[in-house]
């Protein structure tokens, strides 16, 4: 019956309807019977129901030739992939200088920056004796360059129930960009900017400066274009150069080193090109399909829709001034010194979103504490050091010993290309985090400092947590989004990241995980009671999810994933309407429980 169904769908789903049981209508996928209950899984390969070599040759037509199997980049590091001879010594020799490498992971078919997600199956190695296999990665990609490619792959993937990911650049901390057994869309090759000087919104409620992106614009693109404008523009972007925009960083939320002054990326959308899980083009903003704008906003990514390209608000660029702070076991090796600086340090979190700043930082095992680095917007170097001579003040009188430095730049982009730094990437690790409200800094600031510092001391040696003072609240966007209403109300965004070992096993797996949760992020919860999560950069496992990442948001957001995939099209974990789904089979196989 699958083969039937795959050759003409729409006719024959058409005639399946009189025919079939009411649960075989439903479910063109596989029965699985397990030991906790009865599940209705996607098609993989081997079920009856898995597209024939013939279907995927009409998607392969339908899209230019662009479809591709997935062979895992580092294949030429090994003698075979499936059968298929793959060793190249001198490919394998580029693949393995080329993998730390940020921005060439990121322009892969499908490589993931946290390769944990991809279960580390096929690793560069010296080794080509070794097994390389799939692992969690996609078996079909399609290197998308139109919007009839994305359409192709939504509709092939509906039409067939194939698990579908949408992969931009594969920055995704929890192992959304990709997925066991399914057909992934490449969004990278949407590189198209426009500036628009004088815009003005569908709705007609916003007029000035703005950018439309393509899917897979990425940060770094869009600094550059914009600092050749007169005047010189800005824009939210992540701290990182190479996150998308368009794909999860704007639909998750998005916060950057400007979010204390202008808010959320998803406070900056005007508006969307989408295509719908019904395989349809649909213009998106205010005044067109204004619930799903509202949803695109924060929502979720791959929830909703695959976004095309979206516009966003763009800001006069100013004179910036930033800082950086270091205290390390070079300075101290007094562990409750080190902790005692961490604490005071942060004990200023509202102080410097008061003052629009944003504030980058990093506490990781070893006694580590890098400041890198504190942004001042619109600052010179003497307004800014008159805000921190406050906590260089206490922090002497504590007795805590520090290296310090300040400098003023002539834009807010100077200081962004010369400031931040690229990630050690790929990442072997699992994340969780916490967003902390002003009032839990005010209240609650030792007891997250000694969260930080028992989520360091009870583990060996693989903690980090990333830092993001900022306050998307305190600038007053005028924004009616998706986003938690917490992040209205916050101070700092951290980030908790525990290393796991390449190649742990299972149950090493699942004790690591426990500690994220009882020990690292637990803590943490328990220390802000007016606290949220981030969709973006959170726990897979957070507790109460929805409540956690979406607020009273959550039950519009519910409705609206009904109301736009209604077959569950899209799937990431933990977004809107995702309850009864599961990836079972130990990370594999994605199905409804029944
Ligand atoms: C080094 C690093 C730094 C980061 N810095 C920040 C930061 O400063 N601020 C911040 O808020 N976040 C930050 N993040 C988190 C970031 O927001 C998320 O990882 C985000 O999901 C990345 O989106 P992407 O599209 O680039 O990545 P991908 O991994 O390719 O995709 C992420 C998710 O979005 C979906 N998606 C991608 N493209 C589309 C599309 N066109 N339509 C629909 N769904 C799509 C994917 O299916 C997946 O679920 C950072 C992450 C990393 C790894
Ligand atoms: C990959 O590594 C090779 C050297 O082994 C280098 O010549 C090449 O430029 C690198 N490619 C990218 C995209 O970084
Ligand atoms: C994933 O890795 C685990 C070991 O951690 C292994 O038992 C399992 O077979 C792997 N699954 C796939 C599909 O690669
Ligand atoms: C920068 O500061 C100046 C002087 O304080 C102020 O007039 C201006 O509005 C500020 N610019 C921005 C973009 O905030
Ligand atoms: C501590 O920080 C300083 C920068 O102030 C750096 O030079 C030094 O290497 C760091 N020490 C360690 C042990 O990382
Ligand atoms: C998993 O790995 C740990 C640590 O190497 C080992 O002690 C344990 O026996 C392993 N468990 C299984 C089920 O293989």
């Amino acid at each position: 019956m699958g083969l039937l169904i795959r050759s003409s769908f729409v006719q024959l789903s058409l005639a399946l309807l009189a025919i079939a049981s009411p649960v075989e209508q439903r479910e063109r996928g596989t029965i699985a019977k397990r030991q906790d209950g009865t599940y209705s899984c996607k098609c993989y390969e081997g079920d009856d129901c898995w597209p024939t070599k013939a279907a995927w040759s009409t998607l392969s037509t339908a899209v230019g030739g662009r479809l591709e199997k997935v062979v895992p980049v580092a294949a030429v590091c090994y003698n075979e992939f499936e059968g298929i001879p793959t060793y190249d010594a001198e490919e394998c020799a580029q693949v393995t200088e080329n993998y730390s490498n940020e921005q060439w992971q990121t322009d892969q078919q499908v490589l993931n920056l946290w390769d944990y997600w991809t279960n580390t199956t096929c690793l560069p190695t010296d080794n080509p004796e070794a097994s390389c296999t799939l692992g969690y990665y996609p078996e079909y990609v399609i290197m998308a360059e139109t919007a009839s490619d994305v359409k192709a792959g939504i509709d092939f993937a509906r039409e067939n129930n194939v698990r579908l990911i949408i992969r931009n650049t594969g920055h995704d901390f929890l192992g959304r960009s990709t997925g066991y057994g399914s057909l992934a869309i490449n969004t990278h090759s949407f590189k198209d900017m426009e500036y628009m000087k004088h815009y003005i919104s569908p709705g007609g409620e916003y007029e000035g400066s703005a950018l439309k992106i393509g899917a897979g614009v990425q940060g770094v693109d869009i600094y550059s274009l914009l600092n050749k404008q007169d005047p010189p523009q800005v824009f939210i972007g992540g701290e990182c150069a190479t996150v998308g925009i368009a794909g999860g960083y704007i639909q998750g939320g998005g916060h950057g080193p400007l979010s204390t002054l202008y808010g959320m990326a998803a406070d900056q959308a005007l508006e969307f090109e989408v295509i719908t899980a019904d395989g349809e083009f649909r213009s998106v903003s205010a005044v067109n399909n204004p619930d799903l704008f509202w949803a695109l906003k924060g929502g979720g990514p791959a929830t909703y829709a695959a976004v095309l390209s979206v516009t966003v608000k763009t800001f006069d660029d100013t004179k910036a001034a930033g800082f950086t702070l270091d205290l390390n076991t070079t300075h101290t090796t007094n562990a409750d010194l080190f902790w005692k600086g961490v604490e005071i340090f942060h004990s200023y979190s509202n102080h410097w979103i008061e003052n629009g700043m944003m504030v980058y930082f990093e506490i990781y095992s070893g006694n580590m504490f890098r400041v890198h680095p504190a942004v001042g917007p619109n600052m010179t170097a003497e307004q800014l050091q008159t805000l921190a001579q406050p906590v260089m003040d206490e922090l002497d009188a504590a007795g805590v010993p520090y290296d310090y430095a300040i400098k003023e730049f002539g834009s807010f982009y100077d200081l962004y290309m010369e400031l931040f730094e690229p990630e050690p990437v790929p990442q072997t690790a699992l994340v969780g985090g916490r967003i902390f409200a002003k009032a839990d800094i005010a209240d609650y600031n030792a007891e997250i400092v000694q969260g930080y510092r028992s989520g360091i001391d009870g583990d060996a040696g693989n903690m980090l947590y990333i830092g993001h003072v900022v306050g998307p609240g305190v600038g007053k966007p005028e924004a009616d989004n998706a986003i938690h209403p917490t992040w209205r109300q916050a101070s700092t965004f951290t980030i908790t990241s525990l290393a796991v070992p390449v190649g742990a096993n299972l149950t090493q797996k699942r004790t690591l995980q426990d500690y994220l949760n009882e020990k690292v992020d637990g803590p943490l919860i328990a220390a802000s009671p007016n606290g949220a999560a981030y969709v973006n950069e959170g726990n897979l496992e957070e507790p109460n999810w929805q409540e956690a990442y979406w607020g009273f948001k959550y039950p519009r957001l519910y409705e609206l994933k009904k109301k736009w995939d209604p077959e569950h099209v899209f799937y990431a974990r933990t977004t809107p309407g995702t309850e009864a789904w599961e990836v079972i089979d130990t990370n594999t196989r994605l199905c409804k429980k029944l």
